[in-house]
């Protein structure tokens, strides 16, 4: 199965996906400011095959990390793929520094599985933070599928809040929750999951992207109604294709890849903590890179 997959994903490349042009950015909003952008990219073969669920790499210039993201959008039609970053360390603090018209030297995807959907009826989505945007490519496709889509959104503050109006576009329902009550319920995206299930027998299924707190913990909201929980992992991740074995995480006791096995699993079979271990292994080499490397393509 795994070779499978690599197979495929080797066979994506190949195609073209993986442009020797720059990747052009052709719009670029600030959701945020300082901390969260939205860039819509000119990626006609990306956005001809990405699905819900699937993620690309993106490398600024020469010497630059290899960046996962995951698709919160495409456009097929006009060619462009969006994705939705948080400014957290140095390689996204380079790609905050670029403008519209622009070009990322390299974008290869779609990369992942696709989220499994299919008509079941309501499918709650949970999305934390910057996961919502992530979320939202999820939700828009079990809309499509026919599902009654309830998107559960959650942020610190009001401030934080994304996506609301562009789910509140096909979601019946939008639920909202901030940690300060500034807007929608105070209190966390589980707090009204767990009082959704306890009053709605209906919900097929439950689907959450987010930090890893979170995921962790809908998963365990869930346990107890019975209700399938599914997560999307944010590994480490270097080469993206199954090869180097960065984002391994153990699920269900098995040991697998989430780029090629995932992003997406089973909530209640990953081991949370390990996932937590390694996301933090290189946190000193990420601050130092951050305080102390120049990048000699931007200067910076
Ligand atoms: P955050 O910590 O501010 O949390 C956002 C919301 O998630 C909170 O308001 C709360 O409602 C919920 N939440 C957080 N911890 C929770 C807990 N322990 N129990 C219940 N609910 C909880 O989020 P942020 O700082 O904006 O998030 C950024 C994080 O999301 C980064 O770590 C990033 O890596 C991750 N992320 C993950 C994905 C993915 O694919 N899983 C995608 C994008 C971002
Ligand atoms: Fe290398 Fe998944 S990123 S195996």
């Amino acid at each position: 199965m795994l070779r499978e997959n690599r197979v495929a994903v080797l066979h994506t490349f190949s195609q073209g996906e993986r442009s020797a042009m720059p990747t052009r950015i052709v719009k670029k909003e600030s959701l945020i400011p300082g901390q969260t952008s939205k860039l819509v990219l000119d990626a006609p073969h990306i956005a001809a095959k990405a699905k819900p669920g699937n993620f690309v790499i993106l490398r600024i210039c020469e010497k630059g990390e290899r960046v996962p993201l995951t698709i919160a959008d495409t456009d097929p039609h006009n060619g462009t793929i969006t994705i939705v970053y948080l400014v957290l360390g140095k390689s996204t603090a380079l790609l905050e520094q670029l403008r519209e018209g622009d070009g990322i030297l390299d974008v290869c995807g779609p990369l992942g599985r696709e989220t499994h959907i299919e008509k079941k009826g309501t499918v709650i989505c949970v999305g934390g933070g910057t996961g919502i945007a992530a979320m939202h490519h999820i939700a828009k496709g079990h809309h499509r599928a026919g599902n009654h889509v309830v998107a559960i959104i959650g942020a610190r503050n009001k401030d934080l809040l994304l996506f609301e109006k562009e789910l509140s576009s096909f979601c019946p329902e939008v639920l909202v929750s901030t940690d300060d009550g500034s807007a929608g319920v105070k209190g966390l995206v589980t707090d009204i999951l767990k009082e959704r299930l306890e009053n709605d027998a209906a919900v097929k299924e439950v689907v959450a992207v987010g930090p890893v707190p979170m995921m962790e913990a809908v998963a365990r909201t869930t346990k107890p109604f019975g209700v399938p929980t599914v997560v999307s992992l944010n590994s480490i991740m270097v080469d993206g294709i199954g090869m180097c074995g960065a984002c391994r995480v153990t699920v269900g006791g098995e040991t697998k890849f989430t780029c090629v096995d995932g992003p997406e699993f089973d909530g209640q079979l990953v081991d949370f903590k390990e996932l937590r271990q390694r996301l933090a292994a290189f946190r000193n080499q990420e601050h130092i890179s951050n305080e102390e490397h120049k990048c000699r393509c931007h200067n910076v």
